[in-house]
């Protein structure tokens, strides 16, 4: 590859199932010159999703062979806007490729918060994942200071920012659940849970009810199934489920886990689920900044991400990220 080549990763088969390297290609090509009105920049870091994996299955969002979208940081190189000037950090969802073409109304600008908030803070804990997991607690799930708070996906992207800002918003008896004694070990030691554990050893809905034994008053919960169950189960009345995703039925959308078989207690005690897309709540953008920056800044707020460096290690990261070895987000650094 030389510096005038750009590479785009482009998904060439439908999965069945968890999907593979091969499902992709790295296909180059030369880096475009900027159109009048548009930019080109040169991505730094890439944030893969597990909506992603939803994409793969869509002919309506992904098409074969062609560029997808993902959210991406880079540097703007070449500009016939004056409105992106080259040297300018921004936010874009062209992601997947090493180049982009973005035109103004494409790109967020990356604020500058000055020395102790990172790059990789802006796709992780300031990004759509910290938003999801603030949104999730402070406007779905209502939690107020002393309130008993379960997360799955703990170790995640979402599941450690959940973990961190109940923490700042003053939560009471913290339980997390994640797949790996590495990760229940995080959880605990590095993020103040009071209580986790590995969802593969036993029935979900008795690993929670033991990790809370007085019950709970709200649960972000992003896996579904039985993680969803478990919750309903624990919770205590008027008890709130902000449910952000279900990553355990991805790779099998077309037949999902039967429904919490206990969906009827919402009734008996009286519960809210309530479901929520962070697209529908980006005006809570600058709270979290209010909320985030000076714990960044302070030091009081560390970053749980997992970097893969390369470009060449994105599809790797990707599926890496399905199959559960990030610690935090999950983000492809050039
Ligand atoms: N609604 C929205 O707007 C929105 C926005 C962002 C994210 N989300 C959702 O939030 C959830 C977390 O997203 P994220 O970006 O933070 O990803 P993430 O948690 O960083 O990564 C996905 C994690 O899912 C876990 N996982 C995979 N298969 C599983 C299974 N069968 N059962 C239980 N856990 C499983 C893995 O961790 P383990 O090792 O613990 O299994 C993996 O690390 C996802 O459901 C995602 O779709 C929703």
């Amino acid at each position: 590859m030389t510096n005038d080549t750009m590479i785009t990763v482009q998904q060439t088969a439908r999965p069945d199932g968890f999907p593979t390297p091969g499902d992709f290609a790295f296909v180059e090509s030369p880096v475009p010159a900027p159109e009048p009105g548009t930019a080109l920049v040169e991505n730094l870091q890439w944030s893969v999703d597990p909506y992603h994996r939803e994409a793969m299955d869509s002919d309506l969002l992904w098409t074969l062979n062609s560029p997808m979208e993902g959210r991406t940081l880079g540097r703007v190189l070449d500009s016939r806007d004056p409105s992106l000037r080259p040297g300018d950090l921004v936010l874009h969802r062209k992601g997947w490729r090493t180049h982009s073409l973005v035109s103004r109304g494409e790109v967020r600008p990356v604020p500058d918060f000055g020395p102790g908030v990172p790059l990789a803070a802006h796709l992780s804990i300031l990004g759509g994942t910290g938003l999801s997991a603030y949104v999730g607690l402070t406007r779905i799930a209502r939690l107020q200071p002393g309130e008993d708070l379960f997360v799955s996906a703990a170790a995640g992207g979402v599941g450690t920012a959940a973990g961190r800002i109940a923490r700042l918003l003053g939560a009471g008896r913290l339980v997390g659940s994640a797949g790996s004694a590495r990760k229940v070990a995080y959880l605990t030691e590095e993020i103040g849970f009071d209580a986790a554990f590995d969802y593969h050893e036993g029935p979900v809905t008795e690993l929670l009810a033991k990790a809370a034994p007085e019950g709970l008053d709200a649960v972000l919960d992003g896996v579904g199934g039985a993680h969803l169950e478990a919750s309903i189960a624990s919770l205590r009345e008027y008890g709130r489920i902000a449910w952000v995703g279900a990553v355990a039925q991805y790779h099998s959308l077309s037949t999902p886990p039967p429904a919490p078989r206990n969906l009827f207690d919402l009734v008996g005690k009286s519960i809210r689920l309530e479901g929520f897309l962070v697209r529908n709540h980006m005006d809570a953008q600058e709270e979290l900044y209010d909320l985030a920056v000076p714990h960044l800044r302070s030091g009081a707020l560390p970053l749980d991400v997992t970097e893969a460096k390369g470009f060449e290690h994105f599809v790797d990261a990707f599926l890496g990220m399905l199959s559960g070895e990030n610690l935090g987000k999950m983000l492809v650094t050039a």
